[in-house]
């Protein structure tokens, strides 16, 4: 899988799209260094990320491992914490043992607010980091410590920093999938489901915007919102490679079906949605819409909750390049699928594979993830907001 171009967004994209905002973009490149060159000592490519994804145990196996994680979970007074796109096995147990499977935001809160000492997260790094810096206090484990993302490890912090610098008059915005440092940096971290509501409101506070890292969310948060942005120019490999002209076909083929579209997707498959939104929205937009028939432009590790929790529907798979020995493009996380029971099992037992952040990055790190979750309360209850935007500037 070619790593996307990365940093400050450039202007070399000749889509409609990109012209809509390219006059606020900035032609800098930043280029990730690949995974087995010097520089990048510790980055689990692609590569090696199918390479250590867990062999399928068998039932008994399963059965066993299952067994022994509900076991040490109450032992060692500890709950999971899982991604609707980890092993469906990782987000049953979850729920089955009083956890929770979720979207990235839902799964930072649960994390804080739940009373168990220790969390096992199943997910990639940056979620269990996102754990850890709302509950120092706690144990965050996590069954492999090396899952990571792409849009993480495209938007280190040097480099992050020197475009906030170039930017004073920006209020920085970053997407949770980043490292603490970057988030230290920030003055507000947003998921996909509150990305909307908090630029809305930063616009409508007259601030101008710095996004980083995915350019396909930004942009579709800049042409939602109208907000004044300048983009970093990162991607998720995933959702980068869902085709806008296989959709159409796919939809031509089931012209009943409604397409369902994560917006870190290429602006022109979001266009061909009939509904854009988190994992979780996606979940909540195949319950309430009166349709039998999905296409879904998402990690397929969603496709489990969606066919569980709506028995009657059909989902289909939006269309990526296509699949190969690697599976360089076929809708599914590489760093999601490295986790695995055995690991689960593992990690609860030894204490292994806890998350670490930088004592000195957490008070820092912290703010903008408050920001957001007091955003998002006080969204749910009702309550006002203008008075949770205040005036920040750059960090
Ligand atoms: P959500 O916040 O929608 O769960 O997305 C996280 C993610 O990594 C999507 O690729
Ligand atoms: Fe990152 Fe994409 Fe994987 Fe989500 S699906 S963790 S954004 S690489």
């Amino acid at each position: 899988m070619n790593a996307p171009a990365l940093g400050p967004s450039t202007s070399t994209d000749t889509s409609p799209f990109a012209a809509a905002f390219s006059s606020a973009t900035i032609a800098v490149d930043y280029e990730q260094p690949e995974a087995d060159s010097p520089g990048a000592a510790g980055v689990c490519s692609t590569r090696h990320a199918w390479a250590r994804v867990p062999v399928e145990p068998s039932q008994t196996e399963r059965a066993a491992l299952k067994d022994q994680i509900r076991h040490l979970l109450k032992e060692k007074n500890a709950v999971m914490v899982s991604h609707y796109y980890v092993h469906p096995d990782l987000q049953d147990l979850a729920e089955e043992t009083g956890g929770l499977v979720s979207d990235s935001l839902e799964m930072a809160r649960f994390g804080r607010d739940h009373a168990a000492q220790t969390l096992v997260v199943s997910g990639v790094k940056f979620m269990g980091e996102t754990s850890k810096i709302l509950s120092p206090h706690k144990t965050v484990l996590m069954p492999d410590l090396d899952a990571t993302c792409s849009l993480d490890l495209g938007c280190p912090v040097g480099a992050f920093s020197a475009f906030c610098d170039a930017h004073p008059d920006r209020t920085v915005v970053v997407y949770a999938n980043t490292s603490a440092a970057v988030k230290a940096r920030a003055d507000w971290l947003v998921t996909s489901s509150c990305a909307l509501d908090i630029v809305r409101a930063l616009k409508e506070s007259g601030q101008k915007i710095l996004w980083a890292p995915d350019r396909h969310l930004g942009g579709y948060i800049q042409r939602e919102t109208g907000a004044d942005m300048v983009f970093w120019n990162g991607a998720c490999i995933v959702h980068d490679e869902f085709k806008a002209f296989e959709l159409a076909s796919l939809k031509k083929e089931h012209p009943r079906a409604k397409v369902l579209v994560h917006p870190e997707s290429p602006a022109d498959v979001v266009a061909l949605a009939d509904a854009v939104g988190s994992t979780s929205a996606i979940l909540a937009a195949a319950r309430s819409m009166d349709a039998t028939e999905f296409i879904v432009a998402t990690d397929n590790g969603m496709l489990h909750k969606l066919r569980t929790l709506n028995p009657g529907k059909t989902f289909y798979e939006a269309p990526t390049a296509g699949n190969s020995a690697t599976c360089k493009s076929c809708a599914h996380c590489p760093w999601m699928a490295m986790n695995g029971l055995a690991d689960v099992a593992r990690v609860l037992e030894t204490g292994a594979n806890a998350i670490h952040v930088d004592p000195a990055l957490i008070p820092r790190a912290r703010q903008p993830i408050d920001r957001m979750l007091a955003f998002t309360a006080a969204r749910k209850a009702g309550q006002p907001v203008a008075g949770l935007v205040p005036q920040i500037g750059a960090a």
